[in-house]
């Protein structure tokens, strides 16, 4: 883990993926790595921490997780963007990805999945929850997060914090056709005042 990476709660692992970040789905098998972009990813239960994300059934990731039975969820920041948007666009069969773009992977923890620290905001490790049917029907893969780490100074004691002094870590979002943008816009949600019954304007 490099320095700035602290292990992130099993408990609070769902909010690193709370906030629909567009993430690097990475695997290994075989003697095979991948690696490719998802936009559609969930987190769908608390404790324990489970996630759904859509991995076509088309793609070589989705053979090497199926081999595997496990895979890697990475949260790249701004710095990536042109990163994740090429290995979003071309297949790891034939070619190592990691390879090909210089991704320097460490090993996971719990799984052995290879997954990408720098430029990224924290990642997740996860193990398939074998679910026929909506992987099929649906191209969705469910899994459990067994470990979870993220870089301190975007994410610690379980929440986020975007500043202008992260930028460069702050999650992206793909809004399509090689358009994103980052997170960092915080509103703070408040109370609303419970609204005055009817007919009582007026009445002091
Ligand atoms: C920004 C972006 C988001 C994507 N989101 C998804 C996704 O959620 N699910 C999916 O199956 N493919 C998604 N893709 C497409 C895969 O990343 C693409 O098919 C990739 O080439 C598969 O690589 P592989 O064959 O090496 O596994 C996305 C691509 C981009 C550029």
């Amino acid at each position: 883990m490099t320095p700035r990476f602290r292990p992130v709660a099993l408990e609070h692992a769902s909010r690193l993926v709370n906030h629909g970040p567009t993430v690097l789905v990475t695997s290994a098998a075989g003697g095979r790595r991948n690696v490719m972009a998802a936009a559609w990813s969930m987190p769908v239960e608390f404790t324990p921490p489970r996630i759904a994300v859509v991995i076509d059934k088309h793609t070589f990731t989705r053979e090497l997780v199926v081999a595997s039975g496990a895979f890697g969820i990475c949260l790249p920041g701004t710095a990536l963007v042109d990163l994740t948007y090429a290995v979003g666009g071309e297949s790891g069969r034939a070619v190592d990805k990691f390879a090909r773009h210089g991704i320097v992977a460490t090993q996971g923890p719990v799984l052995g999945m290879p997954l990408i620290e720098a430029g990224c905001a924290a990642w997740l490790e996860c193990r398939l929850i074998r679910e026929p049917h909506a992987e099929d029907a649906y191209d969705t893969c469910f899994a459990e997060v067994v470990a979870a780490a993220a870089d301190e100074r975007i994410f610690s004691n379980g929440h986020w914090s975007f500043s202008d002094d992260n930028a460069e870590l702050q999650t992206i979002h793909h809004l399509g056709a090689g358009h994103f943008v980052r997170a960092g816009g915080v509103l703070r949600a408040k109370p609303l005042q419970a609204p005055r019954a009817r007919g009582t304007e007026g009445a002091s």
